[in-house]
């Protein structure tokens, strides 16, 4: 195996010490970018540059060349793991994912399949397979999977939506039908996740996009639980190295301090979480990632700097902070910009670490 030539991520996960503050950006691949585009427009749609392990790491690698990032996530979507249980994704242009055959009832959840990860999912490992050939060490690799609930949201809705109306409905008028598919999604992305780490990813991170829309009491075990079930199945130590894994539940804020109770690494926030509160509340239980609003990126150079300097001023002095953005990139901000994110996080941050 290659050694890590950067090790900072992983490092400030585990709280370790590091020289500067490692960042990296949640949907770093993705339209923002011309050389994505071109590539994306070779390959025809998106899941066809999913299934292809030498695309799909080549726009891996794509920010990693402009942008002197810490980390590289692995090229897919959440999507993946329902797709191979036989729910037909697909994506309509401008309408975001779908899927053919939604979730509706008991029946639907009995008869869906656990995926073997090197079958149906067997592209995604050989894509992160290629990755990490091609990084030879210059990063650490994150794979990724969605939570249970937020797949389960997709699933039943059969696609994205704004009022949750069909999967709170099955929540509230058919709690055992929703278990049984949380269940058999928890099952599913340990194996998916453990797959990923056999195949190369050096950390992993859960993401529960949607777990914001629940109640305290619901979140807790509709959607924390399984997070909480995964967390307990996954391969925590692969190649001597300790595997970290991050939760990330989008407008969770509230309740971090019973995510860090789930013997996860990290934990991911969002914009809405000031980010001292947040480490006074977890401790030194986890690490923390984040947390610039995306849209600050469509701000000048200078000003982006400043909020660069309020975060890392507020995380303060110490390890345990990997820096990011709240949530995905937007796909009309100026490379440029991202590119002044990432340099000031860097420039920064080393009085943080003496
Ligand atoms: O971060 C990265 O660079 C790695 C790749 C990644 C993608 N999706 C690529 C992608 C990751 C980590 C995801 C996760 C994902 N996918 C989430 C959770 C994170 C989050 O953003 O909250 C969710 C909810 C999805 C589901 C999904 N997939 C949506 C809502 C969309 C957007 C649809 C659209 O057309 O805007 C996708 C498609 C998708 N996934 C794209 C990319 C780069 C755009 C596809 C394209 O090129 O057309």
């Amino acid at each position: 195996m290659t050694e890590l030539k950067n090790d900072r991520y992983l490092r400030a996960l585990l709280r370790q010490p590091v020289d500067i503050t490692p960042v990296w950006m949640m949907r770093q691949a993705g339209r923002y970018l011309p050389e994505y585009k071109a590539v994306r427009a070779q390959a025809g749609d998106f899941m066809s540059l999913c299934k292809n392990a030498e695309l799909a790491s080549e726009v891996t690698l794509q920010p990693l060349r402009r942008y002197d990032l810490d980390a590289a996530i692995l090229f897919s979507d959440i999507l993946t793991v329902p797709d191979a249980m036989g729910l037909g994704l697909y994506f309509e242009t401008g309408e975001g994912p779908r899927f053919s055959r939604p979730i509706t009832c008991k029946a639907d959840v009995d008869n869906l399949p656990v995926p073997d990860p090197e079958q149906e999912l067997g592209y995604v490992m050989n894509a992160v397979r290629a990755i990490r050939s091609d990084l030879n060490g210059k990063v650490p690799l994150i794979g990724f999977s969605g939570s249970p609930w937020t797949l389960a949201t997709y699933m039943v809705e059969g696609g994205g939506t704004k009022t949750f109306t069909r999967i709170k409905k099955m929540m509230y008028a058919e709690p055992q039908t929703l278990h049984a598919l949380l269940d058999k999604l928890a099952r599913s992305v340990v194996l998916y996740l453990n797959a990923q780490i056999h195949a190369g990813a050096q950390a992993v991170m859960i993401f529960d996009t949607w777990g914001g829309v629940l109640t305290g009491r619901d979140y807790q075990q509709f959607s924390l639980y399984y997070m909480h079930k995964i967390v307990d199945g996954l391969l925590r130590e692969n190649e001597g190295k300790r595997v970290p894994v991050t939760l990330f539940t989008k407008g969770g804020g509230q309740w971090l301090e019973a995510m860090a109770q789930t013997g996860c690494d990290a934990l991911g926030l969002d914009w809405s979480v000031d980010i001292a509160d947040a480490r006074r509340r977890v401790g030194d239980k986890v690490a923390l990632q984040g947390n610039m609003d995306p849209s600050m990126l469509y701000a000048p150079p200078a000003r982006i700097e400043e909020e660069v300097a309020t975060i890392l001023a507020g995380f303060g002095q110490g390890e345990g902070h990997v820096f990011n953005l709240g949530h995905g990139i937007h796909q009309d901000v100026p490379p440029e910009h991202a590119g002044a994110f990432v340099d000031a996080v860097h420039r920064l941050s080393a009085e943080y670490h003496r």
